[in-house]
């Protein structure tokens, strides 16, 4: 048998690297690097390692030392520090005071937004709309390069199989075609089309690597991956946003296989120097530099700056060990000059490419674009299609606009800082239109009952409950918004127990008994485990934590402007019992089937140890999770049907054809995500029991009818195996349906 070589992980990121502006080897002729070598040629040790550090503005303790600083060459880029004038200020000190007059770079975490807020980076991979998301992160590269900074530190491609980490919140989701699709989306939007446009920032790429498996969803925490699960799924995404012209990278906090991830020379030069020849530079994240002390992998600062600069952390952020060891290390030769180059090659390279030597300043009147009118619709179109309907019984979605009233209850429906979600450092909740307020205008206030219940999402205080119970009465439908503060999901921020916090699930059960139409809409951080109030509600839709425009999307969505149509970007689980359950797991030796599970509460009292069968389930979960990834209803209905593939069987160099055709049969207008789907039955390791491997969002009036095409070829067939990255030949599956547990399927052959 002769494997296939890999050129490419996947159909979309290889579609979107092709439209990139900078891809690998366009970065090879970068015409700056002639630049780079005149400037080298000049620097000394003390300015090169200045160019290595970035600070934060308050760790020199004073205005007058971090000016000084600049002044002197002693600092490349600094994080946190923005407006207009005071970055032109600084820049000004930068390119007019220090010897060289090379410019600063201004980072700053402009994760979802920087003043229009969209939904957390989970909810917008709830999309599957990569072009909408490119246009998300254009528009807060807009915004926040309009104040100065020109450096973001985003996109966030954690995959993470654990609900209970907070910054799952951050990242994409579960599956790498998924997130890889979303890194590539989110790169182009933020690099723009010319990395030289004003409106232009440079992403990040991050956390590298292997940080979304913290162990038990503790933020921090050591990680265990194998190298099949780091290639084939964890450095997926990594690798799209390299392809798509990611200009940094950002090292990550947590330990890999018992090296920290900022000390990591597989991950950091093996990896991403020698295989992906990425050539734009590294920092680290905030201390995670010297933080290889705690992690008990350097004895001190000054052996953790020579373990990050041997392994390729190009630049440190937030501390100073570099600042202060370098030359030291440089003596001893425990590092050498030409990796101190190499380090400020790179970062001056990415200075270079982002036309800031031409045009080191930011213009004032850039700032007028703000919070632009057609930033708001963005916002509002991609918070609508972020949100995931997970429950409608008997159509009781949409509402009619001509219902006599609604009470509107919960805790986050009047929330405007909740709404923002995590990592929003700059979105004011001010500019917040929450759902109570946009359900007020579209029906009138007269019609709009109000009655929170909860002041807010921890609240177990049931004073509230009477006035709630009372409101929903007098109503003819009740809209509860449950969900978590935003404070509870992000960095720093993990739970045990994903459960709905605080009394919310009581106030909704009480509610449910009302006998009044219940409609629930989650506005959380992270997938909760909401069994008890999907079997209670008669409506759910998922709507994360959407942003400024969270209220008008949600109304727009509840009043039938326009029908949900976000998928799950992350597979819904019953219980915190059930974490690590992704869709695309290995099969057991014995893995269960329907029947074959006996629930707890139903086994006879003293039976034999074999009756239970031996499969793999939970006594109390079962086996199958609460909600597959993919999943999300519509207001309409869609049939598949028609699945068909060019071959039965498909050679090594070929490719595969795949089709199948979708209507909408229901009565309202309305989209729907196709999925791709792929099992490799038998091979040299055990192979996911599915693999999402293509996807389409279309939109299909009443009635009408499409064809979904999806092309394989032997590429997106491959895996690394623990030896090679290669196509085994054998037998596969093949299904496209609406989600990672339905769909039409098919077989074929891949031929050696
Ligand atoms: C720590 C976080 O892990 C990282 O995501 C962030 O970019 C940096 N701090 C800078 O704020």
């Amino acid at each position: 048998m002769k494997p296939a070589k890999i050129i490419s992980a996947s159909l979309t990121v290889l579609t979107l690297a092709m439209v990139s502006s900078c891809t690998g080897s366009e970065q090879a002729k970068d015409p700056a690097e002639a630049k780079v070598e005149k400037l080298l040629s000049l620097m000394t040790i003390d300015e090169k390692i200045g160019q290595m550090s970035q600070l934060d503005p308050g760790t020199l303790g004073s205005d007058e030392n971090l000016k000084k600083a600049v002044r002197d060459g002693r600092l490349g880029s600094l994080l946190n520090y923005f407006g207009t004038k005071e970055v032109n200020e600084i820049q000004r000190i930068a390119v007019e005071e220090s010897r060289l007059g090379i410019p600063l770079l201004i980072g700053r975490d402009v994760i979802h937004g920087y003043k229009t807020i969209f939904p957390i980076p989970l909810g917008m991979a709830a999309s599957w709309n990569p072009g909408l998301v490119k246009g998300a992160f254009r528009i807060a590269a807009e915004e926040a390069s309009s104040q100065g900074i020109k450096w973001t530190f985003a996109p966030m491609i954690d995959i993470t199989w654990d609900p209970r980490w907070g910054r799952i919140a951050e990242g994409c989701g579960e599956d790498p075609f998924l997130a890889s699709a979303m890194a590539a989306a989110m790169v182009h939007g933020i690099q723009g089309d010319s990395l030289s446009d004003p409106a232009s920032m440079a992403a990040c790429a991050k956390h590298y690597a292997g940080y979304g498996f913290s162990e038990g969803g503790r933020d921090y925490n050591t990680t265990y991956i194998t190298e099949p699960v780091l290639r084939n799924v964890v450095l997926k995404p990594f690798k799209a946003a390299r392809d798509a012209g990611a200009l940094t990278f950002m090292s990550a906090f947590n330990d890999l296989n018992g090296i920290p991830a900022s000390g990591n020379e597989f991950t950091l030069r093996q990896i991403l120097r020698d295989e992906w020849h990425f050539d734009g530079f590294v920092v680290s994240d905030w201390a995670s530099v010297t933080e290889m002390v705690s992690h008990g992998y350097a004895v001190d600062e000054k052996d953790a700056a020579a373990k990050a600069i041997n392994a390729g952390v190009d630049m440190e952020m937030a501390t100073t060990s570099y600042f202060d060891n370098i030359k030291i290390l440089l003596a001893e030769k425990k590092i050498t000059q030409k990796q101190i180059d190499n380090a400020v090659r790179s970062i001056l390279k990415v200075k270079f490419r982002l036309g800031l030597f031409e045009n080191p300043y930011t213009d004032p009147d850039a700032a007028r674009k703000i919070l632009d009118p057609s930033f708001l619709e963005h916002a509002r179109t991609m918070a609508r299609q972020s949100a995931v309907l997970l429950k409608n019984d008997k159509n009781i979605l949409p509402l009619n606009r001509s219902i006599g009233s609604v009470a509107v209850s919960g805790p986050l429906a009047d929330a405007p800082r909740d709404q923002l979600g995590t990592w929003c450092f700059d979105g004011n909740a001010a500019n917040s239109v929450t759902p109570l307020k946009a359900i007020s205008d579209f029906l009138g206030k007269e019609k709009v009952n109000f009655a929170p219940g909860l002041g807010y999402s921890r609240d177990r205080s049931e004073k509230g409950f009477d006035q709630a119970l009372k409101t929903a009465e007098r109503s003819d439908a009740v809209i509860f918004f449950a969900g978590e503060e935003w404070i509870l999901s992000g960095e720093g921020q993990s739970r045990g127990e994903i459960n709905l916090p605080g009394a919310q699930d009581e106030l909704i059960s009480l509610l449910d008994k009302t006998r009044i139409p219940l409609i629930v809409v989650i506005m959380a951080g992270r997938p909760l485990a909401i069994g008890r109030l999907l079997e209670e509600a008669d409506a759910v839709i998922y709507a994360w934590h959407g942003g400024t425009m969270a209220g008008p999307a949600i109304a727009d969505l509840i009043f039938g402007i326009e029908s949900p149509s976000g998928k799950l970007p992350v597979t819904f689980i019953k219980g915190s019992g059930q974490i690590p359950f992704y869709y695309y797991r290995n099969n057991t030796g014995r893995p269960a089937t329907p029947g074959s599970w006996t629930p707890i509460d139903s086994i006879p009292v003293e039976n034999p140890q074999s009756s239970l069968g031996y499969k793999s389930f939970w006594l109390d979960y079962g086996y199958t999770p609460l909600l597959p990834f993919g999943f999300g209803l519509s207001y309409t209905t869609f049939e598949y049907s028609d699945l068909s593939l060019s071959d039965l069987s498909m050679p090594m160099n070929g490719k595969l054809i795949i089709k199948a055709s979708v209507q909408n049969t229901g009565k309202m207008d309305g989209d729907e995500i196709a999925q791709l789907y792929l099992r490799d039955r038998v091979g040299s390791i055990t192979r996911p029991v599915r693999e999402l491997k293509g996807f389409k969002r279309i939109h299909l009036e009443k009635g009408e009818k499409t064809e979904v095409v999806f092309e394989l070829t032997s590429e997106d067939l491959a895996f690394f195996n623990g030896k090679i990255t290669a196509a085994e030949p054998g037998e596969f599956d093949v299904w496209i349906g609406p989600d990672s547990s339905n769909g039409l399927h098919g077989e074929f052959i891949l031929e050696k």
